[in-house]
């Protein structure tokens, strides 16, 4: 069982392709109860975008919650999508595994293009297309990894750990929805309503307005809206683009 959290794609699909090779299935942390029970020689994983150099905070609720039942030569791995560092996303996920007295066997990281665009730019298709290719060498890497059952904490380059109560307070401050706002483009299709999974926005006289003080901060509803209407503090999120992987869109499309 593999199961993901993404806001734009790129963990869907490294879940996926994961997936695949294991003769698996992968499936999202939105759909999911959290209750587990793993037959033996099974494969536990969780896929899921870095958040800060954290997990993100709908995969912490989710480990949170989950109550997983181990079979005999089970093996349990996390990778942390990113764009610049994972950070503590392999120690972070092995910490809260641990609570619940379970090993986290294996922790990996795939590169791929930064979702994080107030500060970074994916407005380049072509650089965007070559990470997204160099993605595939390393998910092959994590392939034959997993297959090997390799142990150990391999999601890198690591932050020290120290440094989480820093991150973890800018984390905070980012995810006040105050720093969002919404341009005259806006056709009020209430797309951002829909995807938004803590449901942190509502239309009003058909303009999303956030309702909640704080949000996840996944970035979703600024990537997914047809009118890149959605814009975050520091006004740079319009000239660095809007990013879906492409294999998200193709699946939206289709849903
Ligand atoms: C709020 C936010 C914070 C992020 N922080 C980091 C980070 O600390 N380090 C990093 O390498 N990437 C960071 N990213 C980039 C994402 O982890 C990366 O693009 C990931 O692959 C997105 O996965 P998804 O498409 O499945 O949502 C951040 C993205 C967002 C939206
Ligand atoms: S997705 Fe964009 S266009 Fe649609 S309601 Fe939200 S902000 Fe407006
Ligand atoms: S408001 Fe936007 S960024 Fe915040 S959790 Fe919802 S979809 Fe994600």
């Amino acid at each position: 069982m593999i199961l993901y959290f993404s806001a734009t794609g790129n963990s869907k699909y490294v879940a996926q392709r994961i997936a695949k090779a294991l003769n698996d299935k992968a499936v999202s942390i939105e759909h999911h109860n959290g209750n587990i029970i793993l037959s033996e020689k099974e494969y536990f994983g969780i896929v899921t975008p870095t958040h800060f150099w954290e997990l993100p905070v709908i995969m912490r609720e989710f480990l949170e919650k989950l109550t997983l039942t181990l079979s005999k030569e089970n093996y349990i791995f996390m990778i942390a999508t990113y764009g610049s560092i994972p950070g503590c996303c392999g120690t972070d996920t092995k910490k809260m595994l641990a609570r619940k007295n379970i090993s986290l066997n294996g922790a990996f990281s795939v590169k791929m293009p930064d979702s994080w665009t107030p500060f970074f730019d994916l407005s380049n298709p072509q650089k965007v297309q070559k990470q997204n290719n160099n993605a595939e060498v390393q998910i092959d890497k994590v392939i034959a990894q997993l297959k090997a059952r390799k142990m150990g904490n391999h999601a890198t380059p690591k932050a020290p750990y120290f440094l989480r109560g820093l991150t973890d307070s800018l984390f905070g401050k980012a995810r006040q929805t105050t720093n969002f706002y919404v341009e005259e483009t806006c056709i009020g299709c209430g797309i951002c309503v829909k995807r938004c999974p803590v449901q942190a926005i509502e239309l009003k006289n058909n303009k999303p307005v956030w309702i909640k003080e704080q949000c996840a901060l996944c970035l979703r509803c600024l990537h997914a809206c047809p009118k890149f209407a959605i814009q975050y503090g520091n006004g740079k999120t319009k000239k660095h683009g809007q990013y879906k992987h492409p294999d998200f869109t193709k699946h939206e499309r289709k849903s």
